[in-house]
């Protein structure tokens, strides 16, 4: 317990001398050394997680320990909770070896792979990386890359920004620029921010790059032509001030079950609860602030039920050993039962959905962003394929908690529809 305790406790100094350091030099990061710190003691209170098992810590002290271990995260680089607090112990895996597991850290060496693709999640093109990012994500990736190479392995590392989606659209609309000048400008800070920091990466791309165009352009429609998705017609909500759709995030209202007048149309962050735009009490665009209108608007939708089987079998039975949150939040997507998800949008900032009748709409961004790993890697080697396309390949993504879902079910299953890849 003592001991435990003293760790936490140096561990928290770190985190604030981190902090400050940070504020001092106002967003850019080449403090190298200090997350790596601030990862190794992370690491060490995750271990420290498992000696409890043997010296006990007051269930009470524990809470209080982590939950404030969690505020500080949220709080580096000044963004909301929702958004960062998820950021910590990050690993999963695709291909059939393990990675890490969380209870019992075992690395198993059973397969050997004859090669590694190594990902770590694009970051948006909105706003600076900060030492959340670094410490959940992009530090770890790194360690495990140069330790494979260390070794002699054949491993390559993808990673870009991640420059479509609504977020970037409302940016631009408040500075007065358009949504490309927005993403040139963070592109390239955070891309100099991973050079500073010596990342091996090796391509750091983005998803405005012609070839990611093309790539997740073709991508979707070969899904169309083999009749991978369903087309359904739904009532949308509508800001007639800035005429255009609104996505959940930005329809705020009253709560329908506490009464909180600033819930969100997808959830109330006061009570929890999961919302839909509908069931908000007076609704009002966060945008524009005028009264939404209902309008039809069709989409395409990617039947995530279609793929159930495979995941079942590929996660619950071959991927056991992931790590118990990455595995669990699987496990309940699985039970709770899968759904048909939409692939499309209706905004004017992202890659044109390429078929027929749909202009005026877009992919979603969490529909080409993962696709942007293997234009990454297209644009990285003419030979690009057997990093994607051989069993004998090993992938790893590094991504947030906020990220599973995409990455170890919709991704997978995207791949899956299409066939040909690991
Ligand atoms: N931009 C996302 C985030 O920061 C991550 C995208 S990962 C990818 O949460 F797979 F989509 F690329
Ligand atoms: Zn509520």
């Amino acid at each position: 317990g003592f001991c435990g305790l003293l760790k936490k406790i140096v561990m928290f100094i770190v985190i604030a001398v981190a902090y400050l350091i940070q504020m001092l030099i106002g967003g850019t990061i080449p403090l190298r050394e200090v997350v790596i710190t601030f990862y190794i003691c992370n690491e060490a209170l995750s271990l420290l997680e498992n000696a409890a098992v043997f010296v006990p810590i007051p269930e009470r002290l524990k809470d209080v320990l982590l939950q404030s271990l969690s505020v500080q995260v949220c709080y580096w680089g000044g963004i909301s909770p929702t958004e960062t607090g998820q950021r910590m112990f990050p690993v999963c895996s695709r291909g059939r070896e393990s990675a890490f597991n969380e209870n019992e850290r075992v690395i198993h060496t059973m397969k050997q792979f004859k090669r590694y693709l190594v990902t770590s999640a694009l970051p948006y093109a909105n706003g600076p990386v900060h030492i959340g990012h670094l410490a959940g994500v992009y530090i770890p990736s790194d360690i495990y890359t140069r330790y494979l190479r260390l070794r002699g392995a054949d491993v390559i590392s993808v990673c870009g920004s991640d420059e479509h989606g609504v977020p970037i659209t409302i940016k631009a609309r408040k500075e007065g620029v358009t949504p490309q000048q927005i993403v040139d400008r963070y592109h390239n800070m955070i891309k100099k921010s991973f050079e500073g920091l010596g990342m091996s990466f090796d391509i750091y791309s983005r998803t405005t790059s012609p070839v990611h165009h093309k790539t997740a352009s073709d991508f979707f429609r070969t899904l169309y032509e083999k009749g991978e998705f369903i087309e359904q017609t739904s009532e949308q909500y509508y800001d007639p001030e800035s005429k255009q759709f609104l996505a959940d995030r930005y329809i705020v209202g009253t709560c329908p079950h506490c009464q909180n007048e600033r819930a969100y149309g997808d959830q109330c962050e006061k009570c929890g609860s999961t919302l839909n735009p509908t069931d908000l009490i007076n609704p009002k665009s966060a945008i524009t602030g005028a009264t939404p209108v209902l309008r039809e608007t069709k989409h395409w939708f990617l039947p995530l039920d279609k793929h159930e089987a495979f995941l079942r079998k590929w996660i619950l039975e071959d991927h056991k050993e992931w790590k118990s949150n990455v595995y669990g939040q699987c496990k309940s997507w699985l039970d709770l039962g899968l759904q048909p998800r939409a692939v499309s949008r209706d905004l004017d900032w992202g890659i044109p959905v390429p078929v027929e009748g749909a202009e005026g709409k877009v992919l979603y961004v969490w529909f080409d962003a993962p696709i942007g790993y293997i234009s990454a890697t297209k644009e990285l080697t003419p030979d690009w394929e057997k990093y994607w396309k051989d069993e004998e390949t090993k992938m790893v993504h590094f991504i947030g908690k906020d990220n599973i879902v995409f990455h170890c079910i919709v991704f997978p299953s995207m791949l899956q529809a299409h066939g040909g890849y690991i």
